[in-house]
């Protein structure tokens, strides 16, 4: 397990690099003003809203939203994990990511090179399979297989399909030449040994699909036996670098074939995704198990706003789907969505596309099931609603399931549908009214939203001032917003929390500030804030900051007065607090 990343290290990289050089790498960006400006790689547009700015080494689209540093640029543009986005940078500016925490007994340096050696052992096992599909002399039984499927010789390529020939020791006599390579091929699960002490080949005679990892290394492999043999389906176990819940099969093929997917279909096999592939259906992807785990499901998010998993119509497909179903709620944020698609019996995807094409086979996608009926449909099969037990046991299995779900929307959406259900509708309308003449809106935008037209308040300048030159939070020590406890005002926690990060470290880049938020709930915040049109002098910056501390203090004083002399005509003050209150009364 590889450890923790130092925050310094990540700092320190972001420091080095120029997020308008590395943004430019990958999409064209051309002068405007002081900043930089390209069509938003994030969503479809004609005319640019897409910024980059230099001094504040951070990118904003003013269409759909997107915004971050030089990090959460590669998480979006490469769809890169955050760990992985680290590595990316790290690669582009030369340098090697340091990890906390090492492994006992051997050193992270160790098992990284042993890990990249493993990639490229595998890389060469696969490619060596690929060379017996067409030179061994059992190879051209394996293509009229691979024929007699209906695999053209195109997607065999694109998708690295190879042959294990049937041999005990092919893959053994290739590559196992010292001990310590035997040791390797073990460990990566091509070689087995037997009790003896015996060592030979994993796979034979079976033809082979190498799984390729997110970022395109080969991890491992599935073996198909060439006819009616078993097991159908021979697959490498998990080893140091193939963690199966963790990938998808197809996956990094279905990014190479897309810049941007819109969506994700998720099928049963290794053939599935091929087939699918070869008749353009290009955006399959197949989960290595049995059940689609939440791993895999935010990674497919993470590619793809909408996943339609395809299934078959029997007990087995349906029970996969719910599996499916429950691991992706926590994932299911507002603007996502899943799908199910469920195939008449004896058919999988392969033989549908096959039969009827691309075209029927995409409008069957475009039918699929949405989320909330399948939930639906599955409970109410299982609850009857005619009984008032049956309305309690429905709501006491559906309840925390829709719980689980990412998406206030859609939670609600969920919510409000099962109250149809259980008969509580008007109860949950009158809830919901309630909440809305109490204005319980869920979140104040406005202040964020409208650049340029906006009053910010206090608490917003003092946080922008601060993001821009953290090194205030020092040179003024007299501003310290911790005074204000108890002042009730949006953002004076967040304020605070900034502001002590600041303090320490003093001498941290507007990026790098926002970075350590990243986890942060308020992160969007801070990072709205930051491209607001609020053009402040350099040289006005301090006095600002200080103002406007000086307006809160003022807000915090009345709001203490008033409090004070509540409780004085209570006649319960305290003799601080008669002190307090006269202080107040002389400072104001
Ligand atoms: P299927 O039996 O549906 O096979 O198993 P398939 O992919 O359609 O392959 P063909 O068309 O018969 O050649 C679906 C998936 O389940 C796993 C494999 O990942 C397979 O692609 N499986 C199946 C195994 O791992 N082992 C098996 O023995 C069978
Ligand atoms: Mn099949």
């Amino acid at each position: 397990m590889a450890g923790l990343i130092p925050r310094d290290f990540i700092d320190d990289l972001l420091a080095r690099t120029d997020i308008v050089e590395l943004v430019d790498s990958r999409v064209r960006l051309k002068k405007a003003g002081r900043n930089y400006q390209a069509c938003c790689p994030f969503h479809t547009e004609k005319t640019p809203s897409f910024t980059v700015s230099q001094d504040k080494q951070f990118y904003h689209c003013f269409g759909c939203g997107a915004h971050g540093n030089a990090i959460s640029f590669l998480m979006e543009y490469d769809r890169l994990e955050f760990p992985d986005a680290i590595e990316e940078l790290a690669r582009y500016q030369g340098v090697e990511v340091p990890r906390e925490q090492q492994s006992p007994g051997q050193s992270t340096q160790h098992n990284r090179q042993q890990k990249q050696d493993d990639y490229e052992l595998m890389e060469s096992i696969s490619r060596f399979f690929c060379h017996q599909l067409k030179h061994h002399s059992q190879g051209p039984k394996a293509v009229e297989y691979l024929k007699q499927r209906g695999l053209s010789g195109d997607i065999v390529k694109a998708f690295g399909i190879g042959y294990a020939p049937d041999s005990w020791d092919s893959v053994l006599n290739q590559f196992g030449k010292s001990p310590e390579r035997q040791e390797q091929l073990l460990a990566l699960r091509v070689l087995n040994d037997n009790e003896q002490g015996r060592v030979y080949d994993f796979f034979r005679d079976r033809i082979i699909f190498p799984i390729r990892d997110r970022r395109g290394r080969v991890v491992g492999f599935g073996g198909r036996v060439l006819g009616d043999g078993t097991p159908k389906y021979l697959n490498s176990p998990e080893t140091r670098i193939y963690h199966k819940g963790n990938e998808l099969y197809g996956y990094y093929q279905a990014r190479q074939a897309h810049r941007r997917l819109d969506r994700l279909v998720v099928v049963e096999g290794y053939m599935d995704v091929v087939a699918l592939a070869q008749f353009g259906v290009d955006y399959a992807v197949a989960a290595l198990g049995t059940a689609t785990t939440e791993e895999q499901v935010q990674l497919l998010f993470r590619a793809a706003p909408q996943i339609i998993c395809c299934y078959d119509g029997d007990r087995a497909g349906r029970d996969a789907a719910w599996r499916a179903l429950e691991n992706a709620l926590g994932h299911l944020k507002d603007g996502v969505e899943m799908r199910f698609l469920f195939l008449p019996e004896g058919e999988d995807p392969d033989s549908v596309v096959r039969q009827h094409g691309k075209e029927a086979f995409e409008q069957q996608l475009d039918e699929a099931v949405p989320l909330s009926k399948f939930f639906f449909d599955n409970l109410l099969s299982r609850h009857h609603v005619n009984s008032t037990e049956g309305k309690a046991a429905l709501k006491a299995e559906a309840m925390p399931l829709i719980e689980k779900i990412a998406g206030e929307h859609q939670r609600a959406m969920l919510e409000q549908e099962l109250s149809r259900f259980t008969g509580e509708l008007t109860q949950h309308q009158h809830r919901t009214d309630m909440r809305l003449a109490n204005n319980e809106r869920p979140l104040q935008k406005a202040d964020f939203s409208a650049p340029g037209k906006s009053k910010l308040s206090p608490v917003r300048i003092m946080l922008r001032l601060l993001l821009e030159e953290p090194a205030l939070a020092q040179q003024y020590q007299e501003v310290n917003p911790s005074l204000l406890e108890g002042l009730d005002v949006p953002g004076l926690a967040l304020l605070n929390q900034v502001f002590e990060y600041c303090l320490a470290h003093p001498h941290k880049q507007t990026m790098q500030v926002l970075e350590s938020f990243r986890e942060h709930p308020q992160a969007v915040h801070l990072s709205r804030l930051l491209v607001l049109d609020y053009p402040v002098d350099e040289d006005n910056r301090q006095k600002l900051y200080r103002d406007s501390f000086a307006k809160l203090l003022d807000w915090y004083c009345q709001d203490r007065i008033e409090t004070l002399l509540s409780k004085s005509r209570l006649g319960n003050l305290s003799q601080e607090e008669k002190q307090e209150l006269n202080n107040l009364m002389k400072a104001t």
